[in-house]
């Protein structure tokens, strides 16, 4: 039985979908019980990674996992689910950490997702890590401001991004489930062209057939927003930092894995912006 964390999330949505489709029934994690119900045939279970037991209730019988974590508490779940992970000798772990997690790390985002490796590495099971660069799903984060304003604030405006859909590392992570000669590495995964938040403005502008402008906002208005919703200032340090690293390494420079491990080219900014056009209505 494979364990879901993260399930219904960016990569585990597209992931699960995946496994029901060629006919495996996960056992996934969510808060919401509404959101459970989206995967008829997943054996749901309802719990928060917060309350002790949840990842012992998950991954009781699985011979394998895939897990996301995510937010400021991430750390600590991953400790716990690396934690039971070994307590019930969990075979193979496939993990989504972040191009921020390549050695040396440069900040404390990338620290954190490094240590999380580290954690499941400890285990004993056979680990496997996607790391993968900036998601396109990140572009709904623009819906807000396009609404009222047709505007984008976004720091860091001019750094290319070989930015990926999240629907290929799950793809990525179905192909490395099935092949155990794939696990036990650590793969850095991108989409297939290094795009500006710019140049990417530009391509949401065509494909909504309307201008937008573009605001290359400074990290302090950034920083302000994201504390003002309440997460904490030393979690969005981490992840402001980690999103100006120029270090073309780290999701700079389009990369062949996706294509190496799946056998077709990664999907293109324009795709994904086609199949979620409707979201930005
Ligand atoms: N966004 C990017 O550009 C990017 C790039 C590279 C790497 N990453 C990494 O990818 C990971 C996923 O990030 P994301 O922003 O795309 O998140 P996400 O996968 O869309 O959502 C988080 C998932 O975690 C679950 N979750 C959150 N808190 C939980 C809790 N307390 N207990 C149980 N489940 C919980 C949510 O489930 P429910 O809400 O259903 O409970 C949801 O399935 C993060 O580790 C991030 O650092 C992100």
């Amino acid at each position: 039985m494979i364990a879901v964390i993260g399930a219904t999330g960016n990569v585990g949505r597209p992931l699960v979908a995946g496994l029901l489709a060629r006919g495996t029934h996960p056992r996934i994690l969510t808060r919401d019980p509404g959101r459970a119900a989206l995967a008829p045939g997943a054996e749901a279970v309802v719990g928060d990674l917060a309350t002790p037991g949840c990842a012992d209730e998950v991954l009781a019988g699985a011979d394998a996992a895939f897990v996301v974590t995510a937010g400021p508490e991430a750390a600590a779940h991953d400790r716990a689910i690396a934690e039971a992970v070994a307590r019930h000798a969990v075979r193979h772990v496939v993990k989504v950490t972040s191009v921020a997690a390549l050695p040396p790390v440069h900040d404390s985002y990338g620290a954190a997702h490094a240590a999380a490796e580290d954690a499941y590495r400890a285990t004993g099971a056979r680990c496997t890590f996607l790391r993968p660069a900036a998601f396109m799903s990140n572009t709904l984060q623009w819906h807000w401001s396009l609404t009222d304003r047709s505007t984008v604030f976004q720091p860091f405006g001019d750094l290319p991004q070989a930015v990926v859909d999240p629907a290929d590392v799950a793809e990525v992570a179905l192909r490395v489930l099935d092949t155990p000669a794939l696990g036990g590495r650590a793969y850095t995964l991108t989409g297939p062209e290094a795009l500006t938040a710019r140049e990417r403005a530009r391509c949401l502008a065509d494909a909504l057939g309307r201008p937008l402008t573009f605001v290359d906002a400074p990290p302090e208005q950034a920083r302000r927003a994201m504390t003002d919703a309440g997460l904490p200032p030393a979690y969005v340090d981490g992840l402001l930092a980690s999103q100006s690293d120029p270090d073309p390494a780290r999701g700079g420079v389009p990369l062949p894995t996706v294509r190496e491990l799946t056998g077709r080219a990664p999907r293109t900014f324009d795709a994904w912006l086609g199949a979620h056009l409707h979201l930005f209505a």
